[in-house]
């Protein structure tokens, strides 16, 4: 892999929605990445950004290339009122494998604490290697396979993974919650009474 090169990760700008979109329909037009598949609301997501500047649950950065300036990464974090930040991001396929990603979920879930959040969680394709490797080196942990889930345009039905990491230290040994014991009805494979 390439070393990580100079870049600059901040805030996104009013300025940087139309870039951060032409990035979004790059990446979706991919096909195999995102949830967003080509063809989405631009203005219904340039809408959402642009409010987000102004929202204290909403974190969206960019990642510049130092050089050029140009706008190759995007990356959103949402902070849910009961505390979990909802994470995504996408890089230009030129600018991948080569540690920006690192940088910017670094960044992300910086900013995920800065807001309070008590965990972070994503979704991820089960065939993105490069995306699970990455999340798995920052702690994320797979907490599950939700199957047969989101339709695609294709007609064809994708499980996703889900993952978390603990953001406050007190839970990162686990909490069970609420203490109340669990239904016995469960699959025993899941039930924390009996681990
Ligand atoms: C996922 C993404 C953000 C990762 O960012 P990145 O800068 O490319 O990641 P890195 O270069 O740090 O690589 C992450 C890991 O994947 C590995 N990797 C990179 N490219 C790979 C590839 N093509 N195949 C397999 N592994 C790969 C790296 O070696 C690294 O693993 P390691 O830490 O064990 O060495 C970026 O690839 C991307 O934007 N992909 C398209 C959009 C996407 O998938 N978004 C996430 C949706 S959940």
């Amino acid at each position: 892999m390439m070393p990580a090169v100079a870049v600059i990760v901040r805030e996104m700008r009013a300025a940087d929605v139309p870039a951060a979109l032409d990035l979004l329909e790059e990446v979706a037009a991919e096909g195999v990445w995102l949830g967003t598949e080509p063809g989405f609301d631009r203005h219904r997501r340039g809408q959402y950004w642009l409010e987000g500047l102004a929202d204290p649950t909403v974190s969206t950065l960019v990642v510049l290339d130092a050089a050029p300036g140009r706008l190759v990464g995007q990356g959103t974090v949402h902070v849910a009122r009961y505390g979990v930040a909802e994470l995504g991001m996408n890089l230009a396929a030129d600018s991948r494998g080569r540690g920006l990603g690192g940088q910017l979920l670094d960044a992300l879930l910086d900013a995920a604490r800065a807001r309070g959040a008590h965990k972070a969680v994503l979704q991820v394709w089960p065939h993105n290697e490069p995306a699970i490797r990455l999340y798995l080196s920052r702690g994320f942990v797979v907490e599950g396979r939700i199957r047969a889930h989101y339709r695609r345009a294709s007609g064809l039905v994708w499980d996703a993974i889900l993952m978390g990491l603990p953001l406050d230290p007190d839970l990162v040994d686990g909490s069970h919650g609420s203490g109340l014991p669990d239904a016995p009805g469960l699959p025993r494979s899941i039930r924390i009474a009996d681990a």
